[in-house]
């Protein structure tokens, strides 16, 4: 085994140089990996009868945000509004695509973007702003991220979990598989909070051993049933488990790559403590918010649970208030700062393994030695590096954006990034 892995990091010809990318055949297809790729795309839900997202109405206006434009409204709104039907909670059937979001598959069970799990950019920024109070900014940032690398620039289109490129391609996979929010290493990537590394066969199915391993850092006295007090998930916690995940990738993986696509693991972690909190105080929800957007069943005596796939908006279960989002939205700055903190919390090495514990650190715009600049000047403008640089997806490789990405992504976000400072790409 170790001679396949120590071949697929060496500095190998152009088409080599991609080994996640599916469809190129490469060096990793002797490993088996490609095969199980290509199974997963041929078994991914089909869904003959797409709906689009159930819209706001005036009745239920939410923060106000339709057809892909800014939000007009505050936040501190309740999601879902009483008698709001259309956005009532239905569990993803067999036929409905889900993948490693928790944000977005929860979106997806409440019909605020497609049930099916095949969406649209349009939708992608209603829903962030209408469920999460989401800044116009960052949700244009977090879908232009999501389009681009693993869906369709021409149509818009997504798919939030495996591979649908039948539904999202317009020109019939001319531009190549679009694989859907589980593709590795372009927006997904290893040691997430929840979800195992690609290597080890499923990167986007929630798993219950490492969020028990976030439970017991969240676990503030008190029986492990009570799901109202017992747990606190702040941004300790949630620093310090995001630490425990890189060292047991970096030990366990011999694929372990942590690029510099690796900062949106810190921003997705941000969210927990960001935009699921309802419950708890701010910046610290509680069990019942954490737990019901993970979708999982409520702790036993000893903390664990199982996945229930009900990823879905809390409901108070004392038949209290329901889930309000937050009142001021979340913006790029706001987040970057979190990145910052979450990295500074516990700073680790981006690069990659070479084998079981051999680590090589990589350099990268700010990553320098892989070390990443803790100003959030450097932080930002390396968010907008990720969406339209070509940017490495391995220690062998970079990820190169067809035109048609970057003309795209240069479209959706030169705009937001205008007054940045930061360097922009010419749109093509
Ligand atoms: C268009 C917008 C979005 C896209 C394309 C997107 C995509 C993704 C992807 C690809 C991952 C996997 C990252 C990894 O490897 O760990 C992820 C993780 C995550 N996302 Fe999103 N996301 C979006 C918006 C949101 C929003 C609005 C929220 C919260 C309200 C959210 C919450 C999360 C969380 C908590 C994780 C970590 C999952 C875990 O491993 O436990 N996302 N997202
Ligand atoms: C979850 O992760 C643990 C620890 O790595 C692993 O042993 C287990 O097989 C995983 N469970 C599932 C359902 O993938
Ligand atoms: C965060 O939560 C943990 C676990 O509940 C708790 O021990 C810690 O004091 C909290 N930290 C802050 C800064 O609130
Ligand atoms: C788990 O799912 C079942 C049925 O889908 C539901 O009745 C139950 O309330 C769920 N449990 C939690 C804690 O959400
Ligand atoms: C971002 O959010 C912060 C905190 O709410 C706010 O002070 C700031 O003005 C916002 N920035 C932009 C550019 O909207």
């Amino acid at each position: 085994m170790s001679g396949i892995f120590l071949l697929a990091f060496m500095a190998v010809p152009n088409a080599m140089a991609f080994p996640w990318v599916a469809g190129i055949s490469g060096i990793r297809s002797s490993s088996g990996l490609e095969s199980q790729l290509a199974k997963r795309q041929s078994t991914c839900p089909f869904n003959a009868n797409h709906v689009a997202a159930a819209p706001i109405t005036s009745e239920f206006p939410y923060a106000g945000a339709q057809n892909g434009l800014p939000s007009t409204l505050r936040g501190n709104f309740q999601v879902p509004a009483n008698g709001d039907t259309a956005h009532a909670f239905v569990a993803p059937g067999p036929n409905d695509i889900r993948g490693p979001c928790p944000g977005l598959n929860t979106a997806a069970n409440h019909n605020f973007i497609s049930h099916d799990g095949v969406t649209t950019f349009a939708e992608l920024l209603d829903a962030q702003q209408n469920i999460y109070n989401v800044g116009y900014d960052l949700a244009v940032l977090l879908a232009t991220l999501g389009v681009g690398l693993d869906g369709d620039p021409i149509t818009e289109k997504m798919s939030i979990g495996c591979d649908a490129t039948s539904r999202t391609s317009a020109t019939g996979s001319l531009l190549g598989a679009e694989g859907g929010l589980d593709t590795h290493n372009k927006f997904e990537g290893d040691a997430s909070l929840t979800r195992a590394d690609f290597f080890f066969g499923d990167d986007h199915t929630f798993n219950a051993t490492y969020f028990a391993q976030l439970t017991a850092l969240a676990y503030n006295g008190g029986p492990k049933t009570d799901v109202i007090n017992s747990y606190s998930y702040n941004q300790t916690v949630v620093a310090q488990h995001q630490f425990n995940r890189y060292q047991n990738s970096k030990a366990t993986n011999p694929n372990f790559f942590f690029g510099p696509k690796a900062i949106l693991l810190y921003g997705a972690a941000s969210f927990l403590y960001e935009l699921f909190p309802s419950h708890g105080p701010d910046g610290a929800p509680a069990f019942i918010d954490l737990g019901a957007f993970y979708g999982t069943t409520n702790p036993d005596a000893n903390g664990n649970v199982v996945f229930n796939n009900t990823e879905h908006i809390p409901i108070n279960p004392t038949g209290g208030p329901g889930w309000f989002s937050r009142t001021d939205a979340y913006n790029i700055s706001a987040l970057v700062v979190q990145v910052v903190d979450l990295y500074t919390a516990h700073p680790v090495l981006f690069g990659g393994n070479v084998g079981a514990g051999d680590f090589d650190a990589l350099s990268f715009g700010p990553i320098t030695n892989g070390q990443l600049s803790t100003i959030t000047q450097d932080v930002l403008c390396l968010l907008y590096q990720l969406a339209t640089d070509n940017v490495p997806d391995s220690l062998g490789g970079v990820l190169t954006l067809p035109s048609e990405v970057l003309t795209f992504v240069t479209g959706k976000l030169n705009p937001i990034f205008a007054n940045s400072g930061c360097t922009l790409v010419s749109p093509l």
